[in-house]
């Protein structure tokens, strides 16, 4: 399988880049440095509706604990491999630029990147730039792997090889979490793939309507298409609720409604 993470060349090329910073980069292998992989036993399950797991961490806007940062809200937690990497970079960009559609649907956004806060910083800066927008959202910093491995983040490929290559990358996730702090929907993209920032809305306007409206979406559904009627409500069950001429029966399990946006 072709890897397409950034190994020595790209970050040579950021640094060559960057002089500055080398010297705050850890020049150890984390693994090295006493941060063991954490085994099975340790990695909780990420099941859809299990409570996303707690942390503390340091982000560009100041330590948060993530429990008290969801605090009620909708959330969305996506995962960067790396600060300074062209993928994650239009990644950021179009999320940011998305900041109303987020709150529109009471939705907190959090970044997280696997590097420390000075490069974030910095990184961030870039983005604005290049993506002529402005990063509104914490952007979490982790550079030891504690928040990707707590998420499971991180690529098997760089797990099974760990004791040569000294870290393991970070993937792209997207974990949406509603305000009960339970996960209702987790995407998992490969480091050389960017994500779709209309399916990331278009899932979470699903499940608000969902949760609202006691229904289910079809396949490419999108906001105020019709629906479907879910099994657990009988046809006629349907039309008390959603009224008379509103339930189009194709099979007695394939009911459609209209319930708006
Ligand atoms: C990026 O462009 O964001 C990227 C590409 C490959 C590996 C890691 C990051």
């Amino acid at each position: 399988m072709a890897s397409f993470l950034p190994r020595a060349a790209p970050r040579a090329l950021r640094f060559a880049a960057r002089p500055v910073l080398r010297s705050q980069r850890p020049a150890i292998p984390l693994l090295r440095r006493g941060l063991a992989t954490p085994t099975v036993a340790e990695q909780p399950r990420l099941r859809l509706g299990s409570v996303a797991p707690n942390f503390q961490a340091k982000t560009t806007h100041g330590d948060i604990d993530f429990h008290k940062f969801i605090e009620g809200s909708w959330a969305i937690l996506f995962s960067h491999p790396a600060d300074f990497t062209p993928v994650c970079t239009t990644e950021l960009g179009a999320f940011a630029k998305l900041k109303d559609e987020f709150e529109k649907r009471g939705v907190k956004m959090i970044g997280l990147s696997a590097d420390d806060l000075t490069l974030h910083d910095q990184w961030v800066s870039d983005i604005n730039e290049v993506c002529n927008t402005s990063v509104s959202f914490p952007i979490i910093a982790d550079a030891d792997r504690k928040v990707a491995y707590l998420y499971d983040m991180i690529s098997q490929d760089d797990l099974d090889n760990i004791a040569t290559k000294g870290i393991a990358f970070t993937i792209r996730a997207v974990f949406i979490i509603d305000p009960s702090k339970k996960i209702r929907l987790t995407m998992l993209y490969p480091a050389s793939t960017g994500r779709n920032t209309s399916e990331v809305l278009r899932v979470i306007d699903s499940l608000q309507l969902g949760d609202r409206k006691g229904v289910v979406t079809p396949i490419d559904w999108t906001a105020g298409e019709d629906v479907i009627v879910p099994p657990s409500v009988s046809t006629a069950e349907a039309r008390k609720k959603f009224g008379e001429g509103n339930v189009r029966e194709v099979k007695p399990y394939l009911r459609f409604t209209n319930v708006g946006k």
